[in-house]
């Protein structure tokens, strides 16, 4: 019998029996959706571009979400946040906070049986210039949670923990595709050094206090509603906009975009699988498919329809030369199956941003 919980002996535990929309466990097809059945999970971000979009996979799914977000304009604009907690708002199953996370009386009440740590300031660039703002809010915030998780055993409560790393932490890794178990040791920014210390941190509490951790390596992440100070939703206003686009070095950097609902259905499925308790599985969610600065201003310029005025600067500090995630182990062991290209997620996220924000 599978467990969300993974401490549970009984027959029809609502934990566990059956999975709505699991295809993996025969019991679950068989059976199908259990209307009693009424999961809870927890999310940290939950206003920002992909904290939305995770908790709208769950909400869509049966699931109540509770939603964590101080809406902070540290990164850019709150106005984008607001605007998602809206859209989650709508759902009857979402209940927003705006709060730190850290409250530890607040997840007792609630007792989510996930939680995914999406909060954090991003932003590979910026966080060289701000390196106290990014280890405190990363590092430290992290960690009280990982305390609460800790202390929480005692009352019998052992979520699963999924949380956001990093393509960054490969840095100037020389080898690619990027794997897994690479080493690493090839760091350009303070937020890739914030986002490897929370991993390194997690493994610590997965093996002294027998937690249960998966963490997500995101390469790039676009789609609908992207944060506004990433490339690809500056590129395609600007073009749209008739304004200079700028590229960082000669335009030969690549990356390995990948689109937010590939990322969001990886997610969800890695709650399908057991995890053991003790283990901080790590997983690549890319797309195994980079392309180059240049190349994606020209798709962007053929969905919005118009020629870019490009003007070339300096590469900054952080940036790094490609990223290229190898996802071989995401694909067989959490079913993740990006399948978006480039041009098809271009247009989704250029419609919205046309209805929503131009
Ligand atoms: C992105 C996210 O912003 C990070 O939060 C995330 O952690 C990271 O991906 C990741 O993969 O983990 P980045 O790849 O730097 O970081 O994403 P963008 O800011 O969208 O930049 C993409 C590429 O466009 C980079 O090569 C950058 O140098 C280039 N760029 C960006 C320009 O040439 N011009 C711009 O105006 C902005």
């Amino acid at each position: 019998m599978f467990c969300q919980l993974g401490d549970c002996n009984k027959q029809n535990c609502h934990h566990c029996f059956p999975i709505i929309n699991c295809k993996k466990h025969d019991i679950c097809i068989e059976k199908g959706c259990c209307h009693e059945y009424n999961g809870c999970i927890m999310v940290t971000g939950s206003c920002g571009f992909i904290g939305r979009h995770v908790c709208e996979k769950f909400l869509n799914n049966n699931y109540s979400v509770i939603g964590i977000d101080n809406l902070n304009n540290f990164i850019y604009d709150s106005s984008f946040k607001i605007k998602n907690k809206e859209i989650l708002s709508k759902y009857e199953k979402y209940q927003h906070y705006t709060n730190d996370f850290t409250d530890e009386d607040f997840i007792k009440k609630f007792k989510p049986e996930i939680i995914i740590h999406l909060a954090a300031y991003a932003n590979v660039r910026k966080s060289n210039s701000y390196p106290y703002e990014y280890v405190k809010n990363n590092m430290e915030n992290t960690c009280r949670l990982l305390e609460f998780l800790k202390n929480s055993k005692n009352i019998n409560y052992n979520p699963l923990f999924l949380y956001a790393s990093s393509s960054s932490v490969y840095g100037n890794n020389k080898k690619v595709p990027f794997c897994e178990d690479d080493e690493l040791n090839n760091l350009t920014s303070l937020y890739a050094l914030s986002k490897k210390s929370c991993e390194e941190m997690i493994n610590i509490y997965c093996n002294n206090y027998k937690l249960k951790a998966i963490g997500f390596r995101f390469f790039t992440v676009y789609g609908p509603g992207c944060r506004p100070d990433m490339a690809i939703h500056n590129f395609l206003k600007n073009i749209y906009q008739e304004k200079e686009v700028i590229i960082y070095g000669d335009g030969t950097m690549k990356r390995d975009f990948t689109f937010v609902n590939d990322i969001v259905n990886g997610i969800y499925n890695s709650t399908l699988i057991k995890i053991e308790e003790g283990t901080n599985k790590i997983y690549n969610l890319g797309n195994n498919t980079p392309i180059s600065v240049s190349e994606l201003i020209n798709v962007c310029s053929e969905v919005v329809g118009k020629k870019p005025i490009i003007k070339y600067s300096d590469i900054p500090l952080g940036d790094v030369k490609i990223t290229y995630a190898n996802i071989d182990k995401s694909k067989k062991e959490i079913n993740y199956n990006p399948n978006t290209p480039i041009q098809e997620g271009l247009n989704k996220t250029f419609q919205y941003l046309k209805e929503n924000l131009l």
